[in-house]
């Protein structure tokens, strides 16, 4: 049985990409692979990763493609690689939802909180964490769900909590998050999907 074609999309520097690669490295994603990289910013470290691993890379440049144009361009790619599972890995720009209409059901997004709470518009990256601190919640972590229309809205597939601690930064709770729990949970839930999408189509 082959297995699921992923395309991974990265605005940065791409640690939920290598963890993504590891575990495939590691044989802990048996049922896909990752088989192509779209950045849209040059300067996402994910691009050099993703090299260094072997999959072929795309980017289209924020400033260099407005957002229709933008979201034209990585669809096009991901049909000509016949891309079968998009997976969001730090990927800021918020889908469209005629582009989310091409792949229902088969875009998978990590968000570094326990959602819903901390999700929807802005809350990405370290705002994510200074809000949690802000708020002065005991507990975060992060989600992993499907991607609909409603920017953090869709079904979700994989949580992990994280004790938020006395006297943490925004920056400390991001890399705890990072390392307890996204790290963690979103290989293992990609692994999920595309055993569930081979064992649909056998
Ligand atoms: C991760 O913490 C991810 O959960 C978050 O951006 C970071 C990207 O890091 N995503 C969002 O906030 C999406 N709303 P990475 O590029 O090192 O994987």
């Amino acid at each position: 049985m082959n297995k699921v074609k992923i395309a991974v999309l990265c605005s940065g520097g791409g640690t939920n990409l290598q963890a993504i690669l590891d575990a495939q490295a590691a044989g802990n994603l048996p049922d896909g692979e990752v088989t192509l990289v779209i950045a849209d910013s040059k300067e996402a470290y994910a691009v050099e990763r993703a090299k260094h691993f072997g999959a072929e890379t795309a980017v289209f440049d924020k400033r260099e493609y407005p957002r229709a144009e933008r979201e034209g361009a990585i669809l096009a790619s991901l049909k000509a690689h016949g891309a079968e599972l998009v997976v969001l890995a730090g990927f800021l720009t918020v889908l469209s939802a005629d582009f989310v209409k091409e792949y229902e059901g088969c875009i998978l997004n990590i968000h570094p909180a326990l959602l819903p709470a901390f999700g929807g518009k802005g809350m990405y990256g370290l705002h994510v964490h200074e809000a949690v601190l802000a708020r002065g919640v005991k507990v975060t972590g992060a989600t992993v769900h499907f991607v609909t229309e409603e920017c953090d809205g869709g079904p979700i597939l994989a949580q992990k909590a994280v004790e938020v601690r006395e006297g943490d930064t925004p920056e400390g709770l991001q890399q705890r998050v990072m390392r307890e729990a996204e790290w963690v949970i979103y290989p293992a839930a990609i692994q999920q999907v595309c055993k569930k999408m081979r064992g649909e189509s056998r």
